[in-house]
């Protein structure tokens, strides 16, 4: 055995041990299940507070309530971090000659009439899937937009200016305690709406789920706490007084506007802008070589995405509606949310991901002229498809930042390959001015999360 895997073996043992009941159990006490599997970076590794036995009968697993051979867990895999990641989802078609499930025509094509009769044709057909891990979605232009779609520039010829298709990345149905927004655009107000449109959409359900089925499905996903627990560089996350790993997260605070820098938090408390505080101790290894090295590098990028400030320009969310044209913030100002970096309150931001000059080939661009004139021109128009507000025009979730290592690529239309291509997207569109090192030490932050 490779010394990684002995370490994660100890790892995983140490876990169970940890949680296994010691002395008489508490009445109705369940010992958390853990799944811990391989990442690119390390190991990604999930608690499940509610125990093995919800699982396994879960509705979340069920291919038959479903009429194309999809559950919820075909496109929120475990190994994933509770998404799915593009090179997975290419060992996938491989390894099932493209029959896997997640690979239908309704919305792992990039248009539910394309040509799947033959190989070449079928992996053209879900050559978005395959390359970005994006599944299409489909919205009606909302009766009353103060937009209208002028102009489609379309490869895939699946928009029409009052229906359009958008390509977006699952988002991970883990750490869901901690939400203060569902879906890209925030379009379900609560898990059990989004269950029960996922099942009728993605999954083609026979019939609609039935209330306790949905239950069981929020009840199953919202036991599920998931981080990256181990590194291939720096080892053990939670080693050496280091909190990396999700051992911390079943226990992490969490209420609307908890860490809100503008004056949303309820209790009115100072915003900590130590947003995670995983690596403080792993300072003390700077200088030194391999391990240690990896380690220090992590707490440098734990730093600077706490306290490295950067100018955002005409940000929509963030400066339009303060009345002001750039404002100074940190990665933290978004990603506020204490031990996860998802945003504590409903509040989405135009960070420009949509924009022409992110725009690859592979993705649809539309030209909406408002009402009052102004044009603008996007691959996915976000919020504003269910608002249909021209001030939501590509406003977008902040994401929760845990396990990112296990599920690239990035952004709602994967245009990060990388976590480095992500913090290069930052540091130039929002100057930060960041040396090679300090992109190194945040990148190697985020892949420890
Ligand atoms: C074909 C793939 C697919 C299937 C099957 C699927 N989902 Fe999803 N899921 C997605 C996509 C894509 C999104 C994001 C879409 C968006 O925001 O526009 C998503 C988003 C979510 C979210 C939102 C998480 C967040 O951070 O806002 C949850 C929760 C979720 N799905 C749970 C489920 C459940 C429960 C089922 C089964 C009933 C299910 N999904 C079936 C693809 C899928
Ligand atoms: C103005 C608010 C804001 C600031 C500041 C901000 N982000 Fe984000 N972040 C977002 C939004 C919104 C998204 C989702 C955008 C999308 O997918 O289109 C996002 C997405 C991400 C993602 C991708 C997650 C995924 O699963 O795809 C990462 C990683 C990330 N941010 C890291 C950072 C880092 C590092 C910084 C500081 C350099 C930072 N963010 C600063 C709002 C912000």
């Amino acid at each position: 055995m490779k010394p990684f895997a002995v370490l994660s073996l100890v790892l995983v043992t140490f876990i169970v041990l940890l949680f296994r009941p010691s002395g008489a159990p508490a009445i109705n006490a369940v010992a958390p299940a853990i799944l811990t599997f391989d990442d690119p970076l390390g190991r990604v590794t999930t608690i499940d507070v509610n125990g093995p036995v919800v699982e396994k009968g879960n509705p979340f697993f069920d291919a038959s309530l479903g009429s194309n051979g999809r559950s919820c867990s075909t496109c929120h895999q475990a190994r994933d971090g509770w998404t799915v990641s593009a090179p997975d989802l290419r060992a996938r078609y491989d390894a099932s000659h493209g029959t896997d499930p997640i690979f239908r025509p309704v919305d792992g094509a990039t248009c539910p009439n394309d040509d799947v009769s033959t190989p070449e044709a079928a992996r053209k057909a879900y050559s978005l899937l395959l390359d970005k891990g994006l599944i299409r979605i489909s919205f009606p232009i909302p009766d009353h937009a103060q937009f209208k779609v002028i102009a489609i520039d379309d490869p895939y010829h699946c928009s029409t200016p009052t229906q359009l298709s958008v390509y977006r990345r699952p988002l991970p149905a883990t750490n869901l305690r901690f939400l203060s927004t569902i879906m890209w655009d925030g379009r379900h107000p609560t898990l059990a709406a989004q269950a029960l449109d996922a099942a009728n959409t993605h999954m083609q359900a026979k019939e609609p789920l039935s209330s306790d089925q949905i239950e069981r499905i929020v009840d199953f996903e919202s036991g599920l706490y998931t981080a990256q627990s181990a590194d291939r560089a720096a080892g053990m996350l939670d080693s050496d007084g280091a909190r990396g790993g999700p051992a911390m997260l079943p226990a992490q605070k969490f209420f609307i506007g908890i860490n809100d820098p503008f004056d949303h938090n309820p209790t009115g408390a100072v915003t900590n802008e130590d947003i995670f505080g995983l690596y403080q101790p792993w300072h003390r290894f700077d200088d030194a070589n391999g391990q240690a090295r990896a380690r220090a590098s992590i707490a440098r990028g734990q730093q600077i995405f706490d306290n490295r400030p950067m100018t955002m320009i005409g940000v929509g969310g963030l400066t339009d509606v303060r009345n002001v044209n750039a404002i100074t913030v940190t990665c933290g100002t978004c990603h506020d949310t204490p031990g996860i970096g998802s945003h504590s309150i409903n509040e989405l931001f135009d960070i420009k991901t949509s924009d022409p000059e992110q725009r690859t080939p592979d993705l649809p661009l539309f030209t909406l002229r408002c009402n009052d004139g102004s044009i603008h021109v996007t691959s996915d128009p976000g919020e504003a498809l269910i608002t249909g507000r021209c001030a939501d025009i590509n406003k977008f979730k902040v994401t929760s930042l845990r396990a990112l290592a296990a599920h690239p690529p990035y952004f709602h239309n994967g245009t990060a390959a990388t976590l480095a291509d992500v913090v290069n997207f930052y540091d130039t569109r929002f100057i930060i001015s960041l040396s090679d090192q300090e992109r190194a030490d945040l990148v190697a932050f985020l892949g420890s999360l």
